[in-house]
């Protein structure tokens, strides 16, 4: 999937009066994604979602599709460091810091996570594409470019999640490209201690499920009683 939707959404006022309320009913973790323009933004943002009724935050610091912001804080060791830090400063939650794939060195992202006193990281979003229509001559995307995701990113995102848990000793939420249960455990193997899925959900919206049943059954037929003991437990050749 090549995307160009933006963050675009009520804000945080309307999520915490309308959205929560309702995920509360639903008897799961909630994990809010926040992104800004700013540092200040971010900062903001985080003063109102410690005193929210949620589980942790995730700093979506890795967004390609936001003209100013996000994606330039996340490119970097010590732009990654700063707003983390800021954030942390006022955020007493979990907070997991989200990493972008366009760069040429993960870890180093990561480690501004790290250092800046990150519980954990996630990774990837989405790898910046571009795709043209040869008739009209023109991007298929409004915004010219897009994120890329869904099993094709596949192959990077494991790799990157290699990479990032042999750099850093937070754990690792990987994703990126996961529609079953192997490539699930296919990032464990790598470092990831969770998992999640976004492109999958557009192909099945039972992939979650699905993917559930998927690592029960690796489970089974591997005789792994407890799922943490696989995680980065790929034997390098
Ligand atoms: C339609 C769409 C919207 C997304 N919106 C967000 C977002 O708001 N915040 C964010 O951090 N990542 C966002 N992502 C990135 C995904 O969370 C995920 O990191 C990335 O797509 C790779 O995983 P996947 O291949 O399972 O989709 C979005 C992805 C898609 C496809």
């Amino acid at each position: 999937m090549l995307n160009s939707i933006g963050l675009q959404n009520p804000g945080v006022e309307y999520f915490m009066e309308y959205d929560l309320p309702w995920l509360k009913t639903q008897n799961v973790a909630i994990i809010v994604n926040a992104c800004g323009s700013t540092i200040e933004d971010y900062v903001e943002l985080c003063k109102v979602l410690n005193k929210a009724d949620i589980d942790g935050v995730e700093l979506n610091l890795s967004c390609p599709n936001v003209k100013a912001g996000c994606l330039a804080f996340g490119t970097t060791y010590e732009g990654v460091k700063e707003v983390t830090s800021q954030v942390r400063k006022v955020l007493d939650k979990p907070l997991i810091v989200k990493l972008t794939p366009n760069v040429t060195d993960i870890t180093l992202p990561a480690k501004g996570a790290e250092n800046a006193g990150a519980d954990a990281v996630s990774l990837i979003n989405t790898l910046l594409g571009m795709s043209i229509n040869i008739n009209t001559r023109k991007p298929h995307l409004a915004n010219n470019t897009g994120g890329l995701s869904g099993p094709c990113v596949k192959p990077v995102a494991v790799r990157m999640v290699y990479q990032v848990s042999q750099a850093v000793n937070i754990p690792i939420l990987g994703m990126g490209g996961i529609i079953n249960g192997d490539d699930a455990i296919e990032f464990m193997l790598a470092g990831a201690s969770a998992v999640s899925i976004g492109a999958g959900n557009f192909i099945d919206p039972y992939t979650s499920v699905n993917t559930v049943k998927g690592i029960e059954e690796y489970m089974k037929k591997h005789n792994i009683e407890n799922i943490n003991d696989i995680v980065g437990k790929v034997e390098m050749n």
